[in-house]
């Protein structure tokens, strides 16, 4: 069975939950479409004998926008089809069945699907959240994952294959005083940013950008540009904090509001989730 992937992944995180299980899968074709930093051209249609794998992150409980966008033509006709969400421990509530209904209409049908877990994008030093994940456990579940997959599909009665993840789909249990603080947290935040919108990347000390153009490589929209990396285009910016993450010398920050309050109340361990 030839595999096909179709990823986006800022900060590599949701990258590196599929590789782990495209290494489980063992395929003995594979061919890879990364949409993080363009917009790849079609690839043609899948068909029913092959497999297809999608991988993203969750941005807001929502599949992150900027990757439904990128794979919006991606066909299939009745190919099976992995889905991997990678969340920053904190939930990913629907977000694999929005993406179920994603790739059902385009001709593919689901028959494996995990929520994974990655460092959060908004993590850093003064509010670490799920920093290192996924970490050697996490990678080594995934691979596990799948090789389940792989003796799955060896069943000969292909219509046996295809999960309901709306009704079979695993939930995350939240202690009720953590989300009860988090939630006050959103609808305060909501309340005061139409007053006061936040800044993105306050040039704190611009002086110190050596113009070494890493951010410009890892933005996926093009929202830094060569010779004024201190600066952003918050119009292109999806605060996907893989500059942040990238810049060697801590030039590009992020402060953004949501990590202290993620920080405080998601530090218990989310392992990762199966359906198949
Ligand atoms: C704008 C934005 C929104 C996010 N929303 C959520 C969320 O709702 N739940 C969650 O657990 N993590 C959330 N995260 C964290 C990411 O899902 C997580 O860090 C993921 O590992 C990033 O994937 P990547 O490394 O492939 O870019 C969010 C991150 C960003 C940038
Ligand atoms: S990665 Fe950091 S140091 Fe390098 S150009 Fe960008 S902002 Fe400047
Ligand atoms: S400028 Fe915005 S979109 Fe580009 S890498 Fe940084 S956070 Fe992501």
């Amino acid at each position: 069975m030839k595999l096909t992937t179709y990823c986006f992944s800022p900060t590599g995180t949701s990258r590196k939950n599929m590789m782990a299980v495209v290494k489980g899968l063992n395929p003995s074709n594979a061919t890879h479409c990364d949409y993080t930093y363009n917009n790849i051209k079609d690839e043609g249609t899948l068909g029913a004998e092959d497999l297809a794998l999608f991988s993203v992150p969750v941005y807001g409980g929502k599949v992150a926008p900027t990757a439904l966008e990128r794979m919006a033509q991606v066909r299939g006709e009745n190919t099976p089809a992995i889905l991997l969400v990678t969340y920053g421990n904190r939930n990913f509530e629907q977000v694999l069945v929005q993406l179920a209904d994603f790739v059902r209409e385009r001709g593919f049908r689901p028959i494996a699907a995990a929520a994974l877990v990655g460092e959060h994008s908004y993590s850093n030093a003064q509010y670490p959240i799920a920093v290192g994940r996924p970490d050697a456990a996490d990678l080594s579940s995934a691979e596990e994952f799948g090789k389940r997959i792989a003796d799955k599909i060896q069943d000969v009665d292909k219509e046996a294959w295809e999960i309901d993840i709306a009704r079979d789909m695993p939930q995350l249990e939240t202690p009720e005083a953590s989300l009860q603080a988090f939630v006050a947290f959103v609808q305060e935040y909501t309340r005061q940013q139409q007053a006061n919108p936040v800044k993105i990347y306050p040039a704190a000390a611009p002086e110190a950008c050596i113009h070494c153009s890493v951010c410009v490589e890892l933005c996926p929209t093009q929202a830094i540009v060569v010779g004024c990396e201190e600066v952003t285009d918050a119009t292109r910016c999806i605060r996907c904090c893989a500059c942040v993450k990238g810049c060697p010398t801590g030039v590009r920050t992020f402060d953004s509001p949501f990590a202290k309050p993620l920080s405080e109340n998601f530090q218990m361990r989310r392992e990762p989730l199966y359906l198949l």
